[in-house]
């Protein structure tokens, strides 16, 4: 039975960055969290169509960070060394950073936004199907490729709504040997750090180890390592294989237990969640009204969904915070979804320092502060895990 713990309200697609003549058509939908008891997974009540959020101009290339090459590099590194792969399948490859350090001939990708399998398909020229995960791909794949050692995957499968027929297009691929292995953001860090914001339309579900644990059964699969890692502020690596007699390793039955601990598969830890995310809410608006009533100016770093999130969510707009500023040539001189506050180029927030800033791309900090560290004299605001104004980092 699924039982609604969080209601961040009425929401626009958190990806969408628009010019003002789109606005009359902006899309909406009802942002509320169900807690499932009987898998303990964690869902949207309301999902999105998928053709409204992934389509030709999604705007996040990964190859733009330079972090996140190198996650990918040494995850390839990392799986090459510890598997024996002979062919390996991404799913969501986005833009081939992952693939990239793969041999093309061992290679296949799916990736439903038109623009990167173009780019990855002409460019970069490996085999992309330009369509979403589903088992009938995957039967369309096995009849060309046969299967795969590897089946890699990441930030692509809490973004499906049909987890059933994604885990069973991923059984009907793997090989005997093969290994099942996707990151996506862990529960417990998002309960721990207080970050509601990775909550919204292109994450319908936030997994738990021990919500995967009784999904991946259902299909034939099963767990066999956990890998925790601190990428988009704490995420977990699952490996998965076909059931086998084998036992996990250990990393498995420690987050089952940590979890268990923690309160994940116990309902009441959920409306608990709800309850600091309110606060958390209270919290924002505090800062921002006696900031502005005291004459102050207030901007963002990164353009991100989380940001389109809490602003939609608190009701914060352009009287609040004056612009936000972003790196990504397509969200320029846009404007964010729903709150409609204006993007700037990274020149203009160099040419016009506010008195605060406001962390929203925090899973970039160490990057951010890194670059602005001797350069900018104004204070920090940020709301993970709770809201804080810092003098410096
Ligand atoms: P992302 O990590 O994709 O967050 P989300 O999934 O919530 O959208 O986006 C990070 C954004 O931050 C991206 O648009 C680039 C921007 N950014 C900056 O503007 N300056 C920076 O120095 C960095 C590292 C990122």
């Amino acid at each position: 039975m699924k039982k609604e713990f969080l209601d961040l309200g009425k929401q626009p697609l958190g990806n969408k960055f628009l010019s003002e003549e789109q606005f009359d058509t902006e899309f909406f939908y009802n942002l509320k969290v169900v807690f499932d008891e009987d898998t303990k997974l964690v869902s949207l009540k309301e999902f999105v169509r998928p053709e409204q959020i992934f389509d030709a101009e999604y705007p996040y290339w990964t190859s733009k960070s330079v972090p996140m090459i190198e996650h990918f590099k040494n995850t390839a590194v990392m799986l090459q060394d510890e598997f024996e792969i002979d062919k390996v399948l991404e799913i969501g490859s986005n833009d081939g950073t992952f693939i990239k350090n793969f041999r093309r001939e061992d290679s296949v990708c799916v990736e439903p936004c038109g623009n990167f399998a173009e780019y990855t398909n002409k460019e970069l020229k490996y085999k992309t199907y330009s369509e979403y995960w589903t088992t009938e791909l995957s039967e369309e794949i096995k009849s060309s490729y046969g299967k795969f050692d590897l089946i890699y995957s990441a930030n692509c499968i809490s973004h499906i709504n049909d987890l059933e027929d994604t885990f069973q297009a991923a059984a009907n691929l793997l090989t005997g040997r093969g290994v099942f292995v996707f990151e996506d953001p862990s529960c417990l860090s998002v309960l721990k750090r207080n970050s509601y914001d990775q909550i919204y339309d292109e994450h319908p579900h936030l997994f738990s180890v021990t919500s995967l644990d009784n999904l991946l059964n259902n299909h034939g699969l099963e767990l066999c390592r956990v890998d925790n890692l601190e990428v988009h502020g704490g995420s977990n690596r699952i490996f998965a294989r076909l059931i086998s007699d084998n036992p996990p390793e250990d990393s498995v039955i420690d987050n089952l237990k940590r979890e268990e601990e923690f309160g994940l598969n116990d309902f009441e830890t959920y409306v608990e969640f709800g309850k600091r995310v309110e606060k958390s809410k209270e919290d924002l608006l505090d800062i921002l009204h006696k900031a502005k009533s005291d004459g102050k100016r207030v901007m963002t770093i990164g353009a991100t969904c989380k940001s389109s999130i809490v602003f939609n969510y608190c009701g914060i707009d352009n009287n609040l915070i004056d612009y936000i500023t972003d790196t990504t040539p397509t969200k320029i001189n846009k404007m964010s979804p729903g709150k409609h506050i204006p993007i700037y180029d990274y020149n203009y927030f160099c040419e016009n320092h506010p008195d605060y800033t406001y962390l929203l791309a925090w899973n970039h900090k160490n990057e951010i502060v890194k670059k602005e560290s001797g350069k900018y004299k104004g204070r920090w605001i940020t709301h993970t895990p709770k809201v804080r104004i810092h003098d410096t980092f």
